[in-house]
């Protein structure tokens, strides 16, 4: 069973993704932290405008050396933002997305274009939204309970800014696939959001 969840920055999506996973006893795949990788990589070498260095970045990547806790900041989701937008650096990560869908028994995976472009024949497919003011209160609760001091109308003007590339981009833009259930967690807490994505996929088991 292969479970698709796409949606904004700071929708839940993350957190459903991990829940899921966890009742279901699937492997899972953030795949934003591919695209902050890449993004971190660029910046340390201060290539970040420099598009054959991140598709360079994204071809090298190892995945097992993956930290989220390191690449969950603010920088570096700004700067995959940046880097997610080149069809190169999408295409060099697309194999290892739709390699680790197809692992015997299923994944989940989360991000942007899961149900659209990575695995477009998942039968379980949620778009996970919310309001932006909920989303930015919820990021801004996260990095400051990871000490990063940031103020909540800077963090509610990156969200905006992201959400504006990720659906304006050309390449694999942030999009509801049409066979994909839209959740709106605005006005759910985790359980309920939870209770309400697990309906959904046993719906389409
Ligand atoms: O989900 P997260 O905030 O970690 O994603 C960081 C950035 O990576 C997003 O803003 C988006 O530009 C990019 N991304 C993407 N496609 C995915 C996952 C993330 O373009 N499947």
């Amino acid at each position: 069973m292969i479970i698709a969840i796409d949606g904004p920055a700071a929708s839940g999506k993350g957190t459903l993704a991990r829940r899921l996973a966890a009742h279901y006893g699937l492997p899972h795949l953030d795949t934003g932290l591919l695209y902050r990788a890449v993004g971190a990589r660029c910046l340390k070498e201060g290539r970040l405008g420099d598009e054959g260095a991140s598709v360079a970045a994204a071809l090298s990547l190892d995945v097992s050396a993956l930290d989220p806790d390191a690449l969950r900041t603010a920088e570096l989701g700004e700067a995959a933002s940046v880097v997610a937008a080149r069809p190169g650096v999408r295409a060099a990560l697309l194999d290892l997305q739709r390699r680790f869908a197809a692992q015997a028994g299923g994944a989940v995976l989360d991000g942007r274009d899961i149900g659209t472009v990575i695995c477009p024949d998942a039968p379980a497919k949620l778009f996970v939204t919310a309001r932006p003011e909920v989303r930015a209160e919820r990021r801004f609760r996260e990095l400051a309970g990871r000490g990063e001091t940031i103020a909540y109308d800077a963090v509610l003007a990156d969200i905006l800014k992201r959400d504006e590339r990720d659906s304006g981009r050309s390449s694999a833009p942030l999009l509801k696939a049409d066979d994909a259930v839209l959740l709106d967690t605005s006005d759910l807490g985790i359980e309920a959001a939870f209770a309400a994505a697990l309906a959904i996929v046993e719906a389409r088991r």
